[in-house]
């Protein structure tokens, strides 16, 4: 998830000290490249590239840039590979004008295609280029600054938020369109970043900005306007009275809990992105005519692929088989070759399992595609094409928001693949929102007496068999209790022995599979175990469970996703009243570079 930030100062002085520190504050949100651009006495100062703050800082100088206003921009590549082109600030063509944004200007492509057709300077395939081609062409039409900002937004499609400036000038513009955005003022400055982390080292006065509101910012002032209509807005200042690390963590105790709450927005985000993509379509088109389609994956990575090959099946007619990356290597790999195609799946793309297993199909010929969270990692370099999650950066160590990415990719991909219409995916982000609400305090009260116990099950069938996985690993992640995560049809099969009076047994529900699942539930409740049902409200469920945990009404497939969401927050919340930190468990690391 890329950065921006600018400042706007009385006269020329040194900004790179400035701007490398705003960097370095904004870098919790995952980036590849680096670049920064000062502005003062008709001159533009860009320099950028791909690497971390520190080395592009020591490589370009950028603490040495001077300035009286500058703009400093973290990318985090959706749109054109890492590279010192595709870093941001850009250029417009002919170099007055110098913007960066955050975000994804989701027309992108079409939008380049006319740049260039009205003879713009086009230089990379980053969408932050495109919102600086977007101004140039009203200013080039005699618009003023805000006006051609507002015909812009009429351009610009998706969610995003740009800074931009202007050589001979004194002040920066912003805009805010669906990503983070918040105005700082300062005692002979103004500045305007993505997030406050990058702001309060250098001021607690802070003004919130609104979607569909453009900022003008002088040295002295800052003012806002109406994209609609163009008229002012009025808002007063507010002082920021928290510490930095609550700020960092959105004002959530935990990042789990933040990053929990992230998903309907991350969820909003990979819909966007891979709804209409072309390189959905380069991964489909080989696997309609591969001989076997494999997922691979690692730990929660493991159970997306779980996930996708039962959506593969029921929505694209299409089977797929799911296999844990190490057990790839004995099961399937003397049997694969070039007619087959491997999604590799990792939220880090660094995970070592999951690279011995790509490299051992690349060299037997198999297509090898990714589905990563970091971009510019191992696996988005080692495969033919890759898909982004567009979560931005998962910092606790349990993957949430990375998971329900992972698992709405497959949706899409089983969708379009099925020749189905991905449309009926958009509820989804809203009843994440509605679950994550609803089942808050269900899940709160039933804390207490599962603290008890230091051993569990969780079980589900069909699609939601992998969510009852996921939600286990969370389980013993954080709680570090034993939860075995198993088919619900299984449990009969040996687990049941395990049952005595109490013996909690949670149970992941589909609309679909409630006979199934109230059998199950019965074989424990009747040996005095306690069932708990996490599904939609259904008078089967709750006549036969002993407690249950209502998610909204979905189709089968939604349903199996918001089964996860409650199953999180059990988790968190049982991690936290045994005395643990959920976002750095014992002995677990986020990402395992070791066999
Ligand atoms: C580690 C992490 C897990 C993660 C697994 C796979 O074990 O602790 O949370 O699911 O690696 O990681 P990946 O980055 O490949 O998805």
């Amino acid at each position: 998830m890329c950065g921006i930030f600018g400042i706007v100062t009385e006269k020329e002085q040194r900004l790179g000290p400035i701007l490398v520190e705003a960097a370095r504050r904004l870098t919790y949100r995952g980036y590849d490249s680096v670049g920064a651009a000062t502005l003062s006495g008709g001159r533009i100062d860009l320099r950028k590239d791909v690497g971390r703050v520190d080395e592009v800082a020591e490589k370009h100088r950028l603490a040495e840039m001077t300035g009286q206003r500058g703009i400093t921009q973290l990318r985090w590549a959706t749109f054109g590979e890492p590279s010192q082109v595709n870093a941001q600030p850009h250029l417009d063509s002919d170099g007055d004008l110098v913007g960066a944004h955050n975000g994804n200007v989701v027309n992108n492509v079409e939008l380049r295609q006319e740049f260039m057709a009205e003879g713009m300077t086009v230089r990379s395939h980053n969408d932050g280029e495109s919102c600086v081609h977007a101004v140039e062409r009203y200013i080039d039409r005699g618009h003023d600054f805000i006006e051609a900002i507002r015909r812009a937004y009429g351009d610009l499609q998706g969610d995003y938020a740009y800074v931009i400036g202007r050589i001979h000038d004194d002040k920066l513009y912003a805009i805010k369109k669906g990503s983070g955005l918040v105005i700082g003022i300062g005692e002979g400055f103004t500045c305007v970043s993505s997030d406050l982390p990058s702001i309060l080292p250098l001021t607690r006065t802070i003004v919130r900005v609104q979607d569909g509101e453009i900022i003008t910012l002088w040295a002295d002032r800052v003012e806002l306007r109406s994209v609609v209509d163009g008229r002012l807005i009025e808002r007063q200042p507010e002082a920021v009275t928290e510490t930095m690390e609550a700020v960092q963590k959105g004002g959530y105790p935990h990042f789990m809990l933040k990053e929990i709450h992230e998903q309907p927005q991350a969820a909003r985000e990979v819909l966007h992105m891979l709804a209409g993509s072309s390189e959905v379509e380069t991964v489909l088109e080989r696997m309609r005519t591969a001989r076997q389609v494999y997922f691979i994956g690692c730990g929660t990575s493991y159970h997306a692929c779980l996930a996708g090959a039962v959506y593969f099946a029921q929505l694209a007619g299409r089977a797929a088989i799911p296999v844990l990356a190490p057990q790839f290597i004995p099961q399937y790999l003397p049997a694969v070759g070039p007619q087959d195609v491997g999604l590799f799946v990792s939220q880090s793309g660094e995970t070592k399992d999951v690279l011995n297993a790509l490299q051992a199909a690349g060299d037997r010929g198999m297509a090898c595609y990714g589905l990563a969270n970091v971009i510019g990692s191992t696996l988005t370099k080692a495969t033919a094409s890759w898909l982004p999650l567009c979560c931005g950066y998962e910092i606790s160590v349990p993957a949430t928001k990375t998971f329900t990415n992972q698992v709405m990719a497959f949706l899409i991909l089983a969708m379009r693949l099925g020749g189905r219409d991905v449309k009926a995916l958009e509820a989804i982000p809203e009843l994440m929102e509605r679950t994550l609400e609803e089942t808050a305090r269900q899940v709160e009260a039933i804390v207490p007496w599962l603290n008890a116990w230091n051993d569990l099950y969780c079980l589900g069938y069909g699609a939601t068999y992998p969510m009852a996985l996921e939600g286990a690993l969370k389980l013993k992640e954080i709680t570090y209790a034993h939860c075995e995560g198993m088919l619900s049809t299984e449990f009969k099969h040996g687990p049941l022995s395990a049952v005595t009076k109490g013996y909690p047994v949670l149970f992941a529900a589909g609309p679909e599979d409630v006979p199934l699942i109230v059998s199950g539930i019965n074989e424990v409740t009747c040996r005095g175990g306690r069932a708990i049902a996490i599904g939609p409200e259904d008078a089967r469920l709750r006549a036969n469970a002993s407690d249950m945990i209502t998610i909204p009404q979905a189709s089968a497939m939604a349903s199996s996703l918001l089964t996860v969401l409650p199953l999180q927050l059990l988790s968190y919340h049982l991690s936290v009243a045994r005395g643990y930190d959920p976002d750095f468990p014992r002995n677990l690391s986020k990402t395992l570079t070791v066999d």
